[in-house]
């Protein structure tokens, strides 16, 4: 293919993943964003394949082909529930990709490569293959957390930041040592590399706490396009630079925005682990109240308070995901408010199990986006609230995190929907949210916990307000 179709097709691609990521900053336009990645990658993969492929190209055709049917199998299959698990698979592939392509280049590099073009492309080769390990060891570990197949506790080994110190030290001392042995293949110290990489992958995430996982996903988000770009380096591809380098950049983001609202630093998370030092601190143990404190309502009696109410504030988290609530919790919105009651939802940053989990549900069951707020402009609104209904969520509304100094989750900003007249919280029981943290909100005086499946108990509410 001529060269210049090939760059304007390039230029074409990265200017629709910008377009791409431009779109995914709203609601509206997220559908269409996700369209002109789509085209974008489309375009990127057949101008490489018909442009730059010479030899087995069955066997490329035949792996796309089985990769492509695996993809929509597992896409169509999992649950809104299971999507962090499934991101947190795809980068632990992106990083496996990186680590293969790596090592095919290192074994079979260029012997036109001498002087310090050779070194140079050494250190990408090197940086390569380290970034993807540690981003595939990272990855598989943050699956095996958040799908509970390991606990969500901080694995805390003694002389924990000596230890990450060391291997940085091996992995320095390695890479000098691969830039004076490339041209002769340099395996030993690639080897080791790729050995410390990967422990230090499943080290670093190991040690995070669970309600610090956000950021971890959002982080290995990040890797995984540094070592889409350190490939893109490695291999003289500009377009896998620019798609490497936007990931890597808006995942950086991510991280960030994500520390601001958990009001973490983000290296005490990755290195330190805030909520780690005091998982097991008084405010993780026992229960928050006393049993009789605690005040149940039923399902009609909640009907009632909601329709006695004039402000309605909804609070939704990771339970009304797994009950698969939000077309009812929709129905009930309208009906309250063809009654002329103000219903509004508050949305915390963190609620459910991924960035914008909440309000993607929010918005597949068609609930407006104009009464649908972030935490912090609601935030101040409680007193004026007279019922907040919090569906199946725990950590996001716990007021642990303001006042138990040594709760694991002590700093988080949280709804507060106390400060309001009376709160329903809907659970199927007493047990804790992602944290592990008791919640003092089930014992206050004005909280009445509603006990239940949410689907099923908001079905009932329906009924009584119908
Ligand atoms: P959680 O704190 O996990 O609480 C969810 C609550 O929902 C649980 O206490 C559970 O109580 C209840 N529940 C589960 N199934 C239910 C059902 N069918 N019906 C009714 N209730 C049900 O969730 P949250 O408040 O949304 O907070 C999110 C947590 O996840 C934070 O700690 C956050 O850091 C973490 N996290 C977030 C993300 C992102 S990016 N959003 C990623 C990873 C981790 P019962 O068992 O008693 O019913």
């Amino acid at each position: 293919m001529n060269e210049g179709i090939i760059t304007a097709s390039y230029i074409a691609a990265s200017a629709l993943f910008i377009m791409a990521l431009g779109g995914l900053a709203h609601q509206e336009s997220a559908r269409r964003g996700n369209f002109y990645g789509m085209l974008g990658m489309g375009i990127a993969v057949v101008v490489t394949i018909i442009g730059f492929v010479e030899n087995n190209e069955f066997m490329l055709i035949a792996g796309i082909v089985v990769g492509s049917i695996i993809g929509y199998i597992l896409a169509k299959r999992v649950e809104m529930t299971q999507m962090p698990e499934l991101v947190a698979v795809l980068h632990s592939l992106v990083g496996l990709a990186a680590v293969f392509v790596g090592w095919a280049n290192a074994l079979e590099h260029d012997p036109a490569l001498t002087g310090i073009a050779l070194s140079i492309h050494a250190v990408e080769t090197y940086i390569g293959i380290m970034i993807g390990a540690l981003t595939f060891s990272g990855s598989v570990m943050a699956y095996l957390k958040l799908s509970g197949k390991v606990g969500g506790k901080p694995l805390h080994i003694p002389g924990r930041h000596l230890f990450n110190i060391v291997l940085g030290l091996i992995a320095l001392y390695f890479m000098l040592q691969y830039m004076d042995t490339a041209a002769t293949g340099g395996v030993l110290a690639l080897t080791i590399m790729t050995i410390v990489a990967l422990i230090f992958g499943i080290h670093m995430v190991a040690a995070i706490g669970g309600a610090d996982m956000p950021v971890v996903v959002s982080m290995l988000n990040s890797y995984s396009g540094w070592a889409a770009a350190a490939m893109g380096f490695m291999l003289g591809n500009d377009l896998l630079i620019v798609v490497g380098a936007l990931v890597g950049s808006s995942g950086a983001i991510l991280s960030y925005i994500m520390c601001k609202a958990m009001n973490r630093k983000f290296f005490n998370v990755i290195f330190g682990g805030i909520g780690s030092k005091k998982a097991g601190g008084a405010g993780a143990a026992g229960p928050a109240g006393n049993a009789e404190d605690i005040r149940s309502v039923e399902s009609d009696e909640a009907a009632d308070m909601l329709l006695n109410a004039k402000e309605v504030m909804i609070l939704p988290g990771y339970g009304m995901a797994v009950a698969q609530a939000q077309h009812t919790v929709f129905e009930i919105t309208k009906k309250l408010r063809d009654k002329g009651i103000n219903v509004r939802f508050g949305i915390h940053p963190v609620a459910g199990r991924m960035p914008g989990h909440m309000n993607v549900l929010l918005a597949e069951a068609k609930v407006p986006y104009d009464i649908v707020y972030e935490m912090e402009e609601i935030n101040e609104d409680f007193p004026n609230v007279d019922v907040s209904i919090v569906i199946g969520a725990n950590d996001i509304v716990n007021p642990a995190a303001q006042e138990v100094p040594d709760s694991p989750i002590a700093g988080m900003p949280v709804l507060e929907p106390w400060n309001g007249k009376q709160t329903i919280v809907m659970k199927r029981s007493m047990g804790t949210g992602y944290a592990g943290v008791d919640n003092p909100l089930f014992y206050k005086e004005n909280t009445r916990m509603l006990f239940g499946d949410a689907k099923e108990r908001l079905d009932q509410i329906l009924k009584v307000i119908g």
